[in-house]
This record gives C-alpha cells, structure tokens and sequence, in this order.
C-alpha cells in the first residue's frame, strides 16, 4: 500500500469544511462494519450486473466489474493504471489490481474507507499495486495525463462543480484513455423540478448523506461534451441496480440487530433510504453509465 506522501500525490489544498456541498463523509465514515453486514463480500456500494438469471449479489458485483474493465480496455498483466475518484471501500480498486495487476489510485474524503483498504490490500497481497489518497478529487493535486482510466462510480453526485470534476477527470488521462461515470439520474429536468425538494429526496440527501446533486443525464452528457470527451457509449442500469438494492434489502433486514448494535436505529435509516431510491427507478430516476473517451 503507497500512502499519499510516498506516492507524490499531495493533501488537498483547501482543508474540508463539514456541512458544505461536497461533504458526504458522515455516511461514508461511519464503522465500515455496518457495510460489510448488508453489502457484498467486496463491499461495492454501487450496482451490480444482473444480466444473467438467478445470479446472486457477489456474483452481480464481480460480473459488473468485469464489465466495467471490459469498457475501459483493461487486460490481464496489461500494466494500465487506473484513477479510482470516490474509492468507498476499494471494491474496484482492489478487483483490478488483483485480477488485472492493474496499478491503482484510489480517492474518497473518507479516511475511514483507506484503513479498510489499506488492510484488505495486505491481505490480498496487492499492496505494490494500490494507491490511495484521503481528500475530495476536487481539491487533490494528482499527475496529469498520468492514467489509462478514470473512474466514477456513484461518486459525481457528491460533487458539487459537475464541469470541474469532468474536466480534471479528462485531464488526468492519457491520450485515448477511457473515462467511466455511472450514476443516479433523475430521469428528466421536469422530474428533478418536482422531486427535488420532496420529503424523501430531502431525506436520503440530507439525513443519510448530508450533501448530493442528482442531475438528470442531459447533464452529465452535456458536461463531458464540453470536457471534450468523445462518448462512446451510454448504458442503462436502471434494473440492475434495483436489483442491487433489493438484494441490499433482504441482507439488512437479516442483519438488523447487527447493524443497530453497532448503530442504533441505522438499519431502519437504511430500509428507509433504500424503499425511497428503489419506489423512484424508471418513474423519477434512472441509473446510467457513460464511457467516454479522451479521443484527442
Ligand atoms: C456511493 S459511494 C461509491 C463507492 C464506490 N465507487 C463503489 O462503487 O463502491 C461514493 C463514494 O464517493 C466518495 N466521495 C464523495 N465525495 C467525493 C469527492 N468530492 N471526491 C472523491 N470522492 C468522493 C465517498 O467517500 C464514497 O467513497
């Protein structure tokens, strides 16, 4: 495991401030054993791939994360580095280093997700090939034009200059490097004008995560677009992640004594959060992945 100094990557320029836009780390930095009791064994809290039937939530997460690599061109012992921007608890980071020997950098303000991974990376022995640094990738002075890939995975909804998280993602790839950016949408301008300010949306924004911006994807097109990202692809993961979040569901409501000793009345928060994202799928929000392409 390289820590910040060693690796060059310096400490964020502007210390965080709690309770601004951006400031998501209440949930994030809670006991990350709260996660592994209702999460996959590698703790991706993002969705899965439900594309073959009857497959369980491991299974959803690892084919996910194939075919995240799939998108981004990452082979075997192929030597890419790849920029990891909202890490959680290195689910990705951790997968392409060991099963792409892929050379990873992992970024979330959480410091609590870099200890989780700074272990697992020791017990999987890839700590040669994993990276992390502990700010928002906003603030973070990273080498440019250094990576192969960068990826967002339900992370850009935490960030609340969507053009400067673009634009720097595109200027940390290399020519003809692939940026991958899956997230949460609402499903168009009009729904975000009437849902955004409702009472569910208030609460999983605030009272779980303490800040987000959930854009339609008009938004999110728009501004690779004017990175000067060439778009290769855009995927609709709606179902699989409603799938995701069902499987979610079940394992919580099976660990809920678990999940409250270690804090009370979280896993009735967590039902709640979960029931809201999961009544809105395909009537307020859809869920999509881009994979653009850093062309020229
Ligand atoms: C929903 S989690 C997704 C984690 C991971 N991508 C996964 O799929 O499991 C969002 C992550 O983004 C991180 N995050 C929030 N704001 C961020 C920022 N400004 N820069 C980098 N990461 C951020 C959080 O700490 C958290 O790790």
């Amino acid at each position: 495991m390289t820590t910040t100094a060693d690796a060059g990557i310096a400490t964020p320029s502007t210390p965080s401030t709690p309770s601004r836009p951006g400031e998501t780390n209440q949930h994030y930095d809670l006991d990350p054993r709260i996660f592994g009791l209702f999460l996959d064994p590698l703790r991706k809290y993002s969705s899965g791939m439900y594309r073959t039937p009857g497959i369980t939530l491991a299974e959803a997460q690892e084919a996910k994360l194939h075919w995240v690599a799939e998108r981004l061109g990452l082979t075997p012992g192929g030597g890419q580095r790849l920029l990891d921007a909202g890490c959680g608890w290195g689910s990705l980071i951790l997968f392409m280093a060991r099963e792409y020997q892929t050379a990873v950098t992992g970024i979330s303000p959480a410091g609590r997700q870099h200890e989780y991974i700074a272990s697992r990376a020791a017990e999987l022995g890839v700590t040669d090939r994993v990276t992390t640094a502990v700010g928002r990738f906003e603030d973070l002075d990273l080498p440019a034009r250094s990576f192969d890939a960068v990826t967002m995975l339900g992370s850009i909804v935490h960030m609340p200059d969507v053009d400067v998280a673009v634009r720097r993602a595109r200027a940390m790839l290399r020519r003809g490097g692939r940026y991958y950016v899956s997230e949460t949408c609402f499903r168009n301008a009009a729904a975000r004008d009437e849902f955004d300010k409702r009472t569910g949306t208030e609460f999983v924004r605030n009272s779980i995560f303490g800040w987000g911006d959930m854009r339609p994807l008009s938004e999110l097109v728009r501004a690779v677009e004017d990175a000067g990202f060439s778009v290769d692809d855009v995927e609709d993961l709606t179902e699989d992640y409603r799938l995701t979040i069902d499987d979610w569901l079940v394992n919580v409501s099976a660990a809920a004594d678990a999940i409250d000793a270690l804090r009370p009345g979280m896993a009735a928060q967590l039902t709640r959060y979960l029931e809201v994202a999961n009544a809105g799928w395909g009537f307020t929000t859809k869920h999509y992945a881009l994979i653009c392409r850093n062309a020229r």
